[in-house]
C-alpha cells in the first residue's frame, strides 16, 4: 500500500484564459497571468491510496463516490502514467482510489477545479515519482489548474507545439516577492454556475470576433505590461490591467452568441465602488476582477484592507453575523471618517453578499507521502 496527500492552491487569473486551440490536449489561444492564493483558507485536499488488494480504481469528489470513467481524470492519469519513475513499475498495475475535497464552494466560479486539477496531478505525480514539469499535465485536467502548480505570480504560456509541450506555467515572482499583497473574495454566489467556462469558452471561440481580436492585439501587449508591473511592484499597472483584462473578458463574453452573462448586479455595483474609491483616493488603491461567475476578487494592498473592508461592509451588509463574517485574515474595523463620499454609492447597492474572504499570496502545492 503506499498513500500520498497533497494540499494545492486556488489562483485567480489577472490576465485571463478564455478559448482554446484544441479541445483535447487543452490548448489556450492566449497566454494568461494569475496570482495563486495562501492554502490556509482556500484549497483543494486529494489523498490518493494505491494498493495490489484493491479490485477496482474509485473515485471520491467531495465524499461522494463519483464515476472513475472520467475523460480528463483518465488523461491525468495517463500523461503521469507514461512519465513514472521506472522504480514504480509495480505501482502502475496497482488500482487506486482517489479522495478529493475543496473547503469551499465547486464550480461557483471560485477556480474550484484548478486547485482541484493541480492537487490530483501533484499526488498522482508523487505517487508514480514523476520528476520535472507537471503544469503541461495539470493543464490537461483543467487549463487554469496548469497555473496553481506554482506559488506567486504565474504566467501560462500559450505555446505554439502542435502537441502542447510548450504550453506550461512558469513563475513570474514567488509570493515573497510582494508581501503587501492581499486579495478579498466577495462571494455574492456559491450556486453552481449556469454556463461552464468549458462551454461558455467555446461558443466564445465559434462566435465571438472580439475574442479573435483580443487574444491577437490586446493579450500579447498586457501579458509584457503585466509582468514587468508585477517584476517592479507597480501597483497601479498590475491594478488597471487587472480591472481592464476583466472588464475585456466580460465583454467577449457579452459578444458570444448567444451570450454568457457572469457578472451580476451585485458584481457590478462593486466595480462601480471600486472605481469611486480609487477615485476618492486620487490613486489607483484596489483593482477587481470576476471570473466565470458573480463573485469578484479585489486586489489591494496591505495598507488598504481596513478600510476597505469597513467600506464593503457598510454597502453590502452580509446575511451572516459579524463575527463569521471575516473568514482569513483578521481586519480591524476603524471608524469610516471620510468615506461618505464613497459610501453614496451604498443607495444604489443592489444585494448583499453570502461572505468574504480576506487571504494573501501563497505557494504551490505541498505534499506528505506514507509507505
Ligand atoms: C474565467 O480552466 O475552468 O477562470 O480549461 O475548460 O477547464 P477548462 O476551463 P477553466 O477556465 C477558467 C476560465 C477563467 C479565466 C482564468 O482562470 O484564466
Amino acid at each position: 500500500m503506499k498513500i500520498v496527500t497533497a494540499v494545492a492552491p486556488v489562483n485567480i487569473a489577472v490576465i485571463k484564459y478564455w478559448g482554446k486551440r484544441d479541445e483535447t490536449l487543452i490548448l489556450p489561444i492566449n497566454d494568461s497571468i494569475s496570482c495563486t492564493l495562501a492554502t490556509d483558507f482556500m484549497c483543494a485536499k486529494t489523498t490518493i491510496m494505491a494498493s495490489p488488494t484493491f479490485t477496482d480504481n474509485k473515485f471520491w469528489l467531495n465524499n461522494e463516490e463519483v464515476d472513475f470513467n472520467n475523460k480528463r481524470l483518465n488523461n491525468c492519469l495517463t500523461e503521469v502514467k507514461k512519465r513514472a519513475s521506472p522504480k514504480c513499475a509495480d505501482l502502475l498495475n496497482w488500482k487506486i482510489h482517489i479522495c478529493s475535497e475543496n473547503n469551499f464552494p465547486t464550480a461557483a466560479g471560485l477556480a474550484s477545479s484548478a486547485a482541484g486539477y493541480a492537487c490530483l496531478v501533484s499526488t498522482l505525480a508523487a505517487l508514480y515519482e514523476v520528476e520535472g514539469d507537471i503544469s503541461s499535465i495539470a493543464r490537461r485536467g483543467s487549463g487554469s489548474a496548469c497555473r496553481s502548480i506554482h506559488g506567486g505570480f504565474v504566467w501560462w504560456q500559450k505555446g505554439v507545439q502542435p502537441g502542447g509541450e510548450d504550453s506550461v506555467a512558469v513563475q513570474i515572482a514567488p509570493a515573497s516577492h510582494w508581501p503587501e499583497m492581499r486579495m478579498i473574495i466577495l462571494v455574492v454566489s456559491d450556486d453552481q454556475k449556469k454556463y461552464s467556462s468549458t462551454s461558455g469558452m467555446k461558443t466564445s471561440v465559434e462566435t465571438s470576433e472580439l475574442l479573435k481580436y483580443r487574444s491577437e492585439m490586446v493579450v500579447p501587449k498586457r501579458v509584457k505590461e503585466m509582468v514587468e508591473a508585477i517584476k517592479t511592484r507597480n501597483f497601479e499597472n498590475f491594478a488597471r490591467i487587472t480591472m481592464q483584462d476583466s472588464n475585456q473578458f466580460h465583454a467577449v463574453c457579452l459578444d458570444t452568441y448567444p451570450p454568457c452573462f457572469y457578472m451580476n448586479d451585485v458584481s457590478r455595483s462593486v466595480v462601480e465602488l471600486v472605481h469611486s474609491y480609487n477615485k476618492y483616493k486620487g490613486a489607483t488603491k484596489v483593482a477587481y476582477t470576476c471570473d466565470a461567475g458573480p463573485n469578484v476578487c479585489l486586489y489591494l494592498l496591505e495598507e488598504s484592507i481596513d478600510e476597505v473592508v469597513t467600506l464593503i461592509n457598510d454597502v453590502f451588509p452580509s446575511s451572516v453575523g459579524p463575527s463569521e463574517y471575516f473568514r482569513g485574515l483578521p481586519v480591524n474595523i476603524k471608524n469610516r471618517g471620510g468615506l461618505q463620499e464613497v459610501l453614496k454609492i451604498k443607495a444604489d447597492a443592489p444585494g448583499s453578499l453570502k461572505y468574504i474572504i480576506h487571504t494573501k499570496l501563497g505557494d504551490g502545492p505541498k505534499l506528505s507521502t506514507e509507505k
